[in-house]
């Protein structure tokens, strides 16, 4: 069980009235020129202070069962600035050890960062519990420098004695550091020829060594979107969007618990449903968050009661924009293409874009999204060019996936729902799309990339 739902509706435009006629080309050039809002470049400067390195306003948003290590570095590749995991569960972060084993919300270990080129990542967490939240993004945060046991005297209160006799909840601090603690490393791809690649010589000297503190996540991303049902009456995700006292809670537990200078921010939807009460609570929530200190909130302009069905409502965004013209706001919801990418940011004012579905199997969106700020047309991907990101994207899992006991199947097998995406892209999409679906194993998939990735 995942953040992801059957139900999603295909790709349409969202309620934007009055945005059909906003020109992208446009308004990247405007963002591009420093014009926009005073930014001194196309960005608030805002967001790289706190995010070193992100320095567009476009990142890839958490899709569960997607945004994986693999599909993050294909992103980053095309110039994608930012990433963000899929949530995780406060629970299974806690319990989950140095493996970071199976969660229902995907491989945890698919979301540890994937080595030199998958930063800056936000690490996203999920839960019911503002102890449970807490302890588990200061876990991601610190990669596991102390024990498991003592997150989890953390999470669930153990008490102890202070020097005056009272008892008192340990603290993080109460904890030594683990002796000789060493990070499971999990890398993705053959990082020599990433190297090459990316040029990076870092990349080849950080082979062998495990992930340094400076290879953690950039930000902790709380989920109060997710539209996935509560689990014994418990609240998470969207659902806290129905009780905000205990969604502040959870707000102010992490970010008491995260060290200062790690960025916390918020994911929301714009409301649980529409009626009155509930977008009041939204407001409630949205106004604790910045007044606590989070850099940023992430609105998804859908309600959670609508899940991924029906268009999202810019006209809504622009609205909370509106109110509160200071703050730093990212936008999400019906970016298809790139030129939603730039009409959005211009219709409802949000600082940056997640880009969800629209770039599962089209990292060229990112690449596009930096020719439009550099003035050029969008370019499509040649067929050369969709057969070496689906090589690319193959090798990074297969990286990720190389302790299942099937590598190559197992992620031939996965790699079928992004060949499907991919597939929109090529001339004969449907023969490829059904060649995609059709993969078993390793040899399906070579035959797919041999038989119809060729140029004429
Ligand atoms: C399959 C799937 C999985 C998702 N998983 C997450 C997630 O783990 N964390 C999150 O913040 N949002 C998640 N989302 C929501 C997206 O990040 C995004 O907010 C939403 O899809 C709206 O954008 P779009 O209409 O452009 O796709 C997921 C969406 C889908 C379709």
């Amino acid at each position: 069980m995942g953040c992801e739902s059957n139900n999603a509706t295909p790709p349409g435009p969202a309620i934007a009235p009055g945005a059909e006629s906003l020109d992208a080309m446009r308004v990247a050039e405007d963002l591009a020129s420093g014009r926009h809002r005073g930014w001194s470049g196309c960005i608030d400067p805002r967001i790289p202070a706190a995010v070193p390195g992100f320095d567009a306003p476009f990142f890839q948003a958490g899709l569960a069962g997607y945004s994986d290590a693999a599909m993050r570095i294909v992103a980053r590749r095309h110039g994608c600035p930012y990433c963000v995991t899929e949530a995780l569960l406060d629970r299974t972060l806690l319990a989950g050890g140095r493996g970071f084993t199976k969660a229902d919300l995907g491989e945890l270990h698919d979301n540890v960062p994937g080595g030199i080129e998958d930063h800056p990542l936000a690490v996203q967490i999920m839960g019911s519990d503002p102890r449970e939240m807490a302890a588990s993004a200061l876990k991601a945060i610190e990669q596991g420098k102390r024990t498991d046991k003592a997150y989890r005297a953390l999470a669930y209160g153990h008490l102890t004695h202070d020097p005056s006799g009272a008892l008192v909840k340990h603290r993080p601090e109460d904890f030594e550091p683990a002796p000789e603690y060493e990070y499971e490393e999990v890398s993705c791809g053959d990082e020599e020829e990433e190297a090459t690649e990316s040029g990076s010589h870092e990349v080849a000297e950080s082979q062998g060594r495990s992930v340094a503190a400076s290879l953690s996540f950039s930000t902790v991303d709380v989920n109060l979107a997710c539209p996935v049902k509560k689990i014994k009456a418990k609240a998470r995700g969207g659902h806290w969007l129905a009780e905000p006292d205990g969604a502040i809670a959870i707000l102010e537990a992490v970010r008491n618990d995260v060290p200062a200078h790690i960025p916390c921010t918020v994911k929301l939807r714009r409301s649980y449903d529409d009626t009155p009460e509930m977008v009041a609570n939204f407001y409630r929530i949205y106004d604790a968050a910045y007044a606590m200190g989070y850099a940023w909130a992430t609105v998804h302009a859908r309600t959670v009661e609508q899940k991924y069905v029906g268009p999202s409502r810019w006209d809504l965004l622009r609205e909370i924009v509106r109110r509160t013209p200071e703050r730093v706001v990212f936008g999400s919801g019906d970016i298809w293409n790139v030129h939603d990418l730039f009409r959005m940011i211009a219709y409802t004012g949000v600082n940056a874009v997640a880009v969800a579905r629209g770039c599962i199997g089209n990292p060229w969106i990112f690449r596009q999204a930096r020719m439009m700020l550099a003035g050029n047309e969008p370019a499509r991907p040649t067929i050369a060019e969709q057969r070496d990101v689906l090589e690319q994207h193959y090798r990074l899992a297969l990286a990720a996936n190389r302790r299942m006991r099937y590598p190559d199947d197992f992620t031939s097998k996965n790699m079928r729902k992004f060949g499907i995406r991919f597939a929109e892209h090529h001339p004969r999409s449907e023969e490829v799309r059904l060649r995609f679906i059709a993969v078993k194993g390793i040899e399906d998939w070579r035959a797919v990339l041999d038989e119809m990735y060729v140029e004429a």
